[in-house]
């Protein structure tokens, strides 16, 4: 938890954006997993812990925007809880730690917020994502379960991520520590990687270098041979001398704020020509967006020019012809990368994420295009110092993807599918690092960064 004037202050700057009403905030209660008392990990909602850093089940808090009262709702733990849970602090002197002074037993909430709807106020409440809220928020506010999102208030998202997506040098520091548990997890993975295990092996250790440094992965690990797919949860493959294994995985810390890395690796230790000749294409993008990256930019304008550097690549290469500036407007690169450069990272790897990908990644100057590839880019916006965003351009041979513009003719004028056939056993390669726009450019974030040139790769797995 960070000193208790840095909630005082969120919270500050939170009530003066926003023009009148009740702010209400849920936190996230424990979710069963086989049986009722078998729970998953407890997570906390992160806009939940940005202004009031509680990170215990089934609290909720209300602001009033007016008169600028601050309350806590939660409930403290009787002898039957502390049979198996030992003694817990008293809510009210949680809330005195992060400048909260008013606490009240949870089902009092109900009474403040049809108080509340009773004189006409207007009670601001984040889209929930997880099914306890939805069912707490139809029995507190009498909202339909098909109009949660739409009954969220814009006016308080937009208030959030304004604060949220700019990062406080405290924020940075914690986001820096996740980093380097990120780090050593990719170095565990490069270190171990060898023909003959299985995928799922290398896994579970970098699953343990998080649990042991930090608390847990910051989402599900992607480590396969099958890169092509972008998202790939399935480790059970043997790793095989020639072939490249995608590792995408970062740490959650105990603060909650994430780190995000990506390297592609040979299994074998050595790249073949052919995936040298990819790699250095995906390394060169992703090191374009760390030398262009700053203030001013858009990240849109940073995602197209890193789409060129791929797109001359494979000219290059004789795998699209054609004019460089004529086949990204025409979106060739989405064929190669159907992924947008990066997102924001903070309190959620994907931050913001349920607060709606648009109002996080877009504002009134950027609209979300509908091409494909760029459609999926979750970050748009003009960068600020003090965002944090990933970079992680990638090329993948998908081959029912390019099977499917084949048949349809799409970009037909500028893909040689005949060359490309020879590619659908190739995989993906994907670099990912975390970046810190700062007052004149950017920065990595963590300590140290993990190789990334085909030479340092090789070198760290023969070590
Ligand atoms: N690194 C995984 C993702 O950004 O979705
Ligand atoms: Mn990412």
């Amino acid at each position: 938890m960070f000193d208790r004037k840095i909630y005082i202050s969120r919270r500050d700057k939170l009530v003066s954006s926003m023009k009148s009403g009740l702010i209400l905030l849920l936190g996230n209660s424990e979710a069963s997993c086989n049986y009722a008392d078998n729970q998953y990990l407890f997570r906390q909602d992160s806009s939940f812990l940005y202004f009031f850093g509680l990170d215990k089940p089934d609290l909720a808090a209300i602001i009033d925007v007016e008169s600028g009262k601050q309350i806590v709702f939660g409930n403290d733990v009787d002898i039957d809880d502390i049979i198996w849970m030992g003694p817990q602090p008293y809510l009210c002197d949680q809330a005195a730690e992060i400048g909260v002074n008013e606490t009240y037993p949870f089902a009092k909430l109900a009474d403040f917020l049809a108080e509340a709807q009773n004189k006409g106020r207007k009670i601001h409440f984040l889209p929930p994502y997880r099914n306890h809220n939805k069912i707490l928020l139809n029995k507190l506010l009498g909202v339909a379960f098909d109009q949660m999102t739409s009954a969220s208030s814009l006016e308080l998202i937009n208030a959030v991520v304004k604060l949220r997506i700019i990062k406080e040098p405290c924020e940075i520091e914690e986001i820096d520590k996740a980093c380097n548990v990120g780090y050593t997890m990719h170095y565990t993975a490069m270190k171990m990687m060898k023909p003959g295990m299985v995928e799922q092996q290398i896994v579970g250790m970098m699953e343990g270098v998080c649990a042991s440094d930090a608390l847990m992965p910051s989402f599900p690990i992607i480590l396969s041979q099958n890169g092509e797919t972008l998202h790939n949860h399935t480790h059970h493959q043997i790793l095989t001398d020639g072939r490249l294994c995608v590792v995408d995985a970062g740490a959650e810390i105990a603060s909650h704020y994430a780190s995000d890395f990506t390297r592609t690796l040979p299994c074998g230790g050595k790249f073949t020509t052919m995936q040298k000749e990819i790699y250095t294409i995906v390394s060169t993008a992703n090191n374009l967006a760390l030398d262009i990256a700053r203030p001013g930019i858009t990240y849109k304008e940073v995602h197209l020019s890193a789409s060129k550097i791929i797109v001359q690549g494979l000219i290059n290469l004789g795998l699209v012809k054609g004019d460089v500036e004529e086949a990204v407007a025409a979106g060739v690169q989405g064929l190669f990368m159907p992924h947008g450069l990066g997102h924001n990272m903070g309190l959620d790897v994907h931050d913001m994420e349920d607060l709606g990908e648009n109002n996080v990644g877009y504002d009134e100057a950027h609209v979300r295009a509908t091409q494909f590839g760029l459609a999926s880019l979750r970050m748009a916006r003009e960068l600020q110092p003090g965002h944090v965003i990933t970079d992680e351009p990638g090329i993948y041979f998908i081959p029912a993807l390019i099977e499917k513009w084949k048949k349809e003719g799409t970009c037909r004028g500028f893909i040689n599918f005949a060359k490309l056939e020879s590619y659908y056993k190739f995989g993906g390669v994907r670099i990912e690092d975390d970046l810190l726009i700062t007052k004149n450019g950017c920065r990595l974030l963590g300590a140290k960064r993990l190789p990334n040139t085909v030479e340092d790769v090789e070198e760290q797995m023969r070590g």
